[in-house]
C-alpha cells in the first residue's frame, strides 16, 4: 500500500466559478455612495449614479492607477477619480478629462454585468468575461404579503464558494456536524436543461431545522440558492442565499429568512437562530478542510456524486 504525500492546502483549491453572485445589498448604497468591493480576487469599486443605477467597475483607474472606491465621487451617470479629476461613464468610458481635449482609446474601466433582484446588488462572474448566461431567479415570497419582511443576516466562511454549496447535497453530514438523529430519504434531481439542481428531504429537527419538515434546496449557480422548509400546510419558511466569493479561500454569504405570517412568533427568530448555529457547527469543518478534486466517494453518496457531476459546469 503506498500511501499519499502531504498535500498542500493552498494549491487545490478549484477556481472560482461562474455565475451571480451578491456584492453588497441593496439598502446599503444609496444614490451617490461609492464603495470599495474586494470579490472574485480583485479590487472593484461600486457605485449608485444619480438616475439610481447601481454600476461596478475594476477599482484602478486605468490613468495613474488611483482606486476609485476610496474618495471617487458620483458625478450624474458617471464617476469622477480622486487623483486628476478623471470621470467615467457607466459603461467604463472616460468621458472627460478635466485638463485635456483628446481622450486617449485605451482610457477604460472594465465594467462588470450588473442587476439587482431580491434585495442584492448581483455581479455576473465569468473568467473570461462573457455575458450572463441566465438570470437571477425573482424571489415570489419576498413579494408577498403572506409572508414575513426578511430577517437578514451574513457571515464570512474561511472557506471556497463551492464547499457553501456541497455543503446543500451532503445528507450525511447532518448526523455528524449538525447531531440530527438520523439521515433522511433525499433526492437530487438536475432541472432546466440541466443547470439548476434541487435536492428534496425530509428533515429531522438538528442544529439547522427547529422542528421535523419537508424540505426543498434549489442551487441556481454555486453561492446563489434557496431553500424552502414546510413544517405543515400554511407554515413554511423561505432561506435566500446569495454569496459573495472573496478569494478561493473566502466566501462572504449573504441571507435573508422569511416565514409565512402564521408562524412568524414561532419559528422566526428561533429558526433564524438555528441557521446561525448550524453554520458554526459547519465552520469548524471549513476552516481546516482543503479541497478533493477525487474524493473517495463510497456507494452512499449518490447525491454527491450528482453535485460533482452538475458543478462541473460551472467551471471552464
Ligand atoms: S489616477 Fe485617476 S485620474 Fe489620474
Ligand atoms: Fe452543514
Amino acid at each position: 500500500m503506498t500511501l499519499e504525500p502531504c498535500i498542500s492546502t493552498t494549491a487545490v483549491e478549484p477556481p472560482l466559478p461562474i455565475g451571480w453572485f451578491s456584492i453588497a445589498r441593496s439598502h446599503e448604497l444609496e444614490c451617490g455612495a461609492v464603495l470599495p468591493v474586494h470579490a472574485f480576487e480583485r479590487d472593484l469599486v461600486l457605485y449608485r449614479s444619480e438616475s439610481g443605477l447601481a454600476v461596478v467597475h475594476d477599482a484602478y483607474c486605468p490613468h495613474l492607477g488611483a482606486h476609485l472606491g476610496h474618495g471617487g465621487t458620483v458625478a450624474g451617470e458617471s464617476i469622477r477619480c480622486p487623483f486628476h479629476g478623471f470621470r467615467f461613464g457607466t459603461d467604463g468610458n472616460c468621458v472627460e478629462i478635466p485638463y485635456c481635449d483628446e481622450i486617449p482609446e485605451r482610457t477604460r474601466l472594465r465594467t462588470w454585468p450588473v442587476c439587482e433582484v431580491n434585495g442584492c446588488v448581483m455581479v455576473w462572474y465569468h473568467p473570461e468575461e462573457a455575458a450572463p448566461g441566465w438570470p437571477v431567479p425573482v424571489i415570489e415570497e419576498f413579494q408577498s404579503d403572506a409572508w414575513t419582511e426578511p430577517r437578514l443576516w451574513e457571515f464570512t466562511a474561511p472557506t471556497h464558494v463551492h464547499n457553501l454549496a456541497e455543503n446543500t447535497c451532503d445528507p450525511q453530514h447532518f448526523h455528524y456536524v449538525h447531531q440530527q438523529p438520523e439521515t433522511p430519504p433525499s433526492t437530487v434531481t438536475i432541472a432546466e436543461d440541466g443547470r439548476v439542481m434541487q435536492l428534496v428531504s425530509n428533515a429531522q429537527p438538528s442544529s439547522n431545522i427547529p422542528e421535523a419538515a419537508d424540505l426543498v434546496a434549489t442551487v441556481y449557480n454555486p453561492g446563489l440558492a434557496t431553500v424552502r422548509t414546510r413544517f405543515s400546510p400554511g407554515a413554511e419558511m423561505l432561506m435566500y442565499n446569495t454569496s459573495q466569493p472573496v478569494s478561493r479561500k473566502e466566501t462572504l454569504s449573504r441571507w435573508a429568512l422569511t416565514v409565512t405570517n402564521e408562524i412568524e412568533d414561532t419559528v422566526g427568530d428561533a429558526a433564524m437562530q438555528g441557521i446561525m448555529d448550524g453554520i458554526d457547527d459547519d465552520m469548524k469543518i471549513w476552516r481546516h478542510k482543503i479541497h478533493r478534486d477525487k474524493p473517495a466517494f463510497c456507494k452512499g453518496d449518490s447525491d454527491l456524486v450528482t453535485f460533482r457531476k452538475w458543478v462541473r459546469q460551472f467551471y471552464l
